[in-house]
């Protein structure tokens, strides 16, 4: 590459004469002038045509450069300039004409994202220093790519930092992206995904689309997106925005964050033109309320910046000179013109960086400035480490460049108050100085949520149901506690001796265990805490098992003995075989205390939630969701443990039931309530094999399933106590003077008189000595029978004589007199059936 433009280097003589009056002199002696290239993005259509002003506030620049003494002294700077129409391969073309045809440049100015990239990619070659003005795309922040590429305009990226800092502001951590397939937004959604890891906050999802927003935004709303940043241009925000209006994704409930660049009234504009089906009252009320952040490129303070003038100042003088070139009416700028500080201080800090390699390499006295050409590599390191640090404060606010050659800005954040922006503040990136006037609205009052916040809520048993149910158990407790001291004090009268008391008082025990679990049995999320539920379990398990098996047990017990005196014959009714009742009793309590400490040790209860769809709330006012949720006793194999411990009860129970049955209509005098026993033994089978299998299905409802199975066993117990014990307790009222079993008298004991026992018993004895006597005959006929066969056959046949002793042999003496045969076996077979 031999494109050396020769330069003939003035020497110092005169320069500060000349640069203090190069316009006026209009031709400028070549060896005292630095050359740069501009490319501006001015006729074309479509993209960023922001040269239209870039280009003359550009020159503004560049005369008041010239104009100053202490810059460059001795220099002047001159722009060679053309239009890129924002297309890469034109800035490409016009970059090559720039840089071949003489003057040699010392820099690169370039606008427009695709040209820049372009052109920085590329500059790379001619050692060329490029300050884009105009550029916004994050890809450009690539120092590798673009290794000598500066620029005034603030990536796109600058707005993320800002995003992040009022969503930690306002609390925000969950957050959707909606975005234009761009490859600026891809970008900046990728620097945005980044920083939102880092700092904890949740992107639940990412849509984009190509120019259609309607399923994008439609699956926003699927999401329950609610803080929404959109990045888009214009004429996509309007489509977006109406599909906002339709979707509802505005209001109370979403925030949208937007890019500040649009004009201020965008939503209500140009609807009709691109075909947008919401009128501007619709827009405007789905515009309420959104954020903007915004990258500052007009210095916010009427400070004087270091061209001497302020903002203002700038303005009045951008203004007249656009004025000059275009027909400006007061509304509409030039394409631009929000850029325009930006390309004035592109020019700025090309001057003040040349100033400062000019200064160094004159302290090194070997090289000039004007000496620089496409090959001088560290002539062209010196211009990049001089503007890399190039610091001043321009039209645009404060000029500093970070290491990627990023514009370092200010960002300011502005929200739609009544369809206008009201500013809210300001964001410094760089020191991260949040300044806030406070001044945001919601339409809610209060800051939106970033979530659809789900209560939870426990179902618990009613209070009311809660209450009585224990009222009622408690009622049946100190019932059973009066009958257990009944069963006491009246030891000794009869029908309480008779009724294997001590068994009975084991089944009030029971019944006292079994209302007893009415209590755990509804305690709940209301009155004990998450860590104390499993206690709970247990108590209501131990409760209801020991006491099922104390109660039933002790019924159990006395009608399987009943069932065995009857089916024994040898079985002595007398024989006080009651301790036989408790083994029976206690074998059912080993059972379950084995059963219950393996399933506790092995496998213990554990507060189990079942979760119910969300519900909303009652008050609509509140965004919140309920989830109704319900507590359980689980444990890891509970089917296994429940399907144990109910085929056990479950074999216990039917065979009870059976036993019932058979001995329904039998009495035995040493427990004489076998049949009431029996009865309430029936009504606990049913219940239970009804109430089992209906709390399984009913589970979910925490006040049907506390009432069912609280009312059966209240039901049970009370049943039960009342059929074993009413008779006793009416019995004893309606003798009240008997105390001692021994004292005679009319007495009864399950309407059995004592005389009708003494009768039974003599009967039974009598009974026996007869059958007795009865098989004592029986053998002496068949020996009688047998000789006098044995005659007759010796006598040759003899009818008569056989009939006569036919006759005589039906007659048997008794000691209650003379029986016949028929009348005995009558009363041979008497069971206690028969005589009840
Ligand atoms: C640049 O400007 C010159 C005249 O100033 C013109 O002849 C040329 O066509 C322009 N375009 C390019 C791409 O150089
Ligand atoms: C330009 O450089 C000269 C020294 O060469 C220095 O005195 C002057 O202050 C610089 N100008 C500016 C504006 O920094
Ligand atoms: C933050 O910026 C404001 C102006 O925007 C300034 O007044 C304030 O001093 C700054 N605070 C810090 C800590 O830098």
């Amino acid at each position: 590459m031999d494109y050396q433009v020769f330069l003939v280097f003035l020497g110092i003589v005169g320069g500060g004469i000349i640069a203090a009056s190069p316009t006026a002199l209009g031709v400028v002696n070549d060896e005292s002038v630095l050359h740069i290239a501009g490319i501006f993005p001015i006729g074309g259509k479509g993209g960023w045509q922001g040269g239209q002003a870039c280009e003359p506030a550009a020159m503004l620049a560049l005369e008041d450069v010239n104009k100053r003494s202490d810059l460059l002294p001795g220099f002047t700077l001159r722009l060679h300039w053309n239009d890129s129409e924002c297309e890469p391969g034109l800035g490409a073309s016009v970059m090559y004409n720039l840089l071949y045809n003489k003057p040699q440049k010392l820099m690169l100015l370039a606008g427009c994202s695709t040209v820049c990239t372009t052109v920085a990619e590329a500059a790379k070659m001619w050692n060329l220093v490029v300050l884009c003005y105009g550029a916004s795309s994050p890809a450009l922040s690539d120092r590798n790519r673009f290794p000598t590429l500066f620029r005034t305009h603030p990536s796109a990226t600058v707005h993320n930092p800002t995003r992040i800092k009022l969503m930690e502001k306002y609390g925000w951590s969950r957050v959707a992206i909606l975005q234009q397939a761009e490859e600026v937004f891809i970008s900046t959604v990728e620097d945005l995904e980044a920083r939102c890891k880092r700092s904890g906050i949740e992107i639940i999802t990412r849509q984009s689309f190509l120019s259609d927003p309607t399923d994008a935004v439609r699956n926003l709303r699927r999401q329950d997106a609610r803080v929404i940043v959109g990045l888009f241009y214009v004429v996509a925000a309007r489509r977006v925005l109406c599909e906002v209006f339709k979707q509802k994704l505005y209001g109370k409930s979403h925030v949208w964050f937007f890019i500040g660049w649009y004009e201020d009234n965008w939503f209500v504009e140009n609807l009709d033109q691109e075909g947008i089906k919401c009128t501007a009252e619709e827009m405007k009320m789905a515009a309420e309320g959104h954020l903007t952040t915004e990258a500052l490129m007009w210095n916010q303070n009427e400070q004087q910046t270091i061209s001497g003038m302020t903002t203002n100042d700038f303005r009045e003088r951008l203004n007249k000179a656009l004025k000059k070139r275009y027909e400006i009416d007061e509304e509409r700028y030039p394409e631009g013109y929000q850029e325009a500080p930006l390309a004035y201080d592109a020019v700025w800090a090309v001057a003040l960086a040349f100033n400062k390699t000019m200064e160094k390499l004159n302290r090194q006295g070997k090289r000039s400035l004007k000496d620089f050409t496409y090959t001088d590599k560290e002539t062209a390191d010196d211009i990049y480490s001089a503007i890399n640090s190039t610091q001043f404060l321009g039209v645009s606010g404060y000029v500093a460049f970070s290491s990627q050659g990023d514009r370092i800005a200010l960002t300011q954040i502005e929200q739609a108050v009544d369809g206008k922006y009201v500013l809210l503040g300001y964001y410094d990136t760089q020191s991260d100085n949040l300044t806030w006037f406070n001044r945001e609205r919601w339409s809610g009052g209060k800051v939106p949520q970033d979530r659809t916040i789900v209560r939870r809520v426990l179902r618990t048993v009613s209070l009311g149901l809660f209450v009585s149910m224990c009222t009622i158990s408690l009622v049946g407790i100190l019932w059973a506690a009066a009958l257990i001291l009944f069963n006491f004090l009246h030891r000794h009268r009869r029908v309480i001796q008779l009724s294997q008391p001590a068994c009975n008082t084991l089944m009030l025990v029971g019944v006292v265990l079994c209302l007893g679990s009415v209590f755990p049995l509804g305690l709940d999320g209301r009155f004990v805490e998450g860590e104390a539920y499993p206690t709970v379990c247990t108590a209501r398990s131990w409760l209801l098992c020991t006491g099922f098996s104390l109660a039933y047990g002790a019924m159990f017990s006395k009608v399987w003995r009943v069932h065995r005196l009857t089916t024994k014959a040898k079985a002595d009714p007398k024989a006080d075989e009651g301790w036989k009742l408790y083994v029976m009793v206690g074998g059912f309590l080993f059972v379950d205390v084995a059963l219950l400490l393996s399933w506790q040790l092995t496998d213990p209860p554990e507060r189990g939630i079942e979760v119910f769809p969300l519900e909303d709330p009652l008050n609509t006012e509140d965004d919140i969701k309920i989830r109704p949720e319900l507590e359980h006793c689980e444990s890891q194999h509970s089917t296994v443990w429940l399907g144990i411990l109910y085929g056990y009860k479950g074999l216990v129970l039917i065979f009870g039931l059976f036993l019932a049955y058979e001995t329904r209509s039998i009495k035995v005098k040493a427990i004489n309530d076998s049949r009431l026993v029996g009865m309430s033994i029936y009504n606990v089978v049913v219940l239970c094999l009804i109430t089992a299998p209906v709390t399984m299905v009913i589970a979910s409802q925490q006040d049907a399933g506390y009432a069912f199975v609280a009312l059966s066993i209240i039901f049970c117990c009370f049943l039960s106590m009342a059929l074993i014990f009413v008779p006793k307790v009416i019995e004893v009222m309606r003798h009240p003077g008997e105390k001692e079993r021994g004292s005679d008298g009319a007495q009864s004991d399950g309407g059995m008189t004592r005389e009708e026992e003494e009768r039974y018993r003599s009967l039974l004895a009598e009974n026996d000595e007869l059958q007795k006597l009865i098989s004592a005959k029986e053998e002496k006929i068949r020996l009688l029978k047998q000789r006098l066969e044995e005659k007759e056959a010796a006598e040759g046949g003899g009818n008569r004589g056989k009939q006569r002793h036919g006759g005589r042999r039906r007659q048997v003496d008794s000691p209650a007199g003379v029986f016949t045969i028929s009348e005995i076996d009558r009363k041979i077979p008497i069971t206690h059936k028969e005589w009840l």
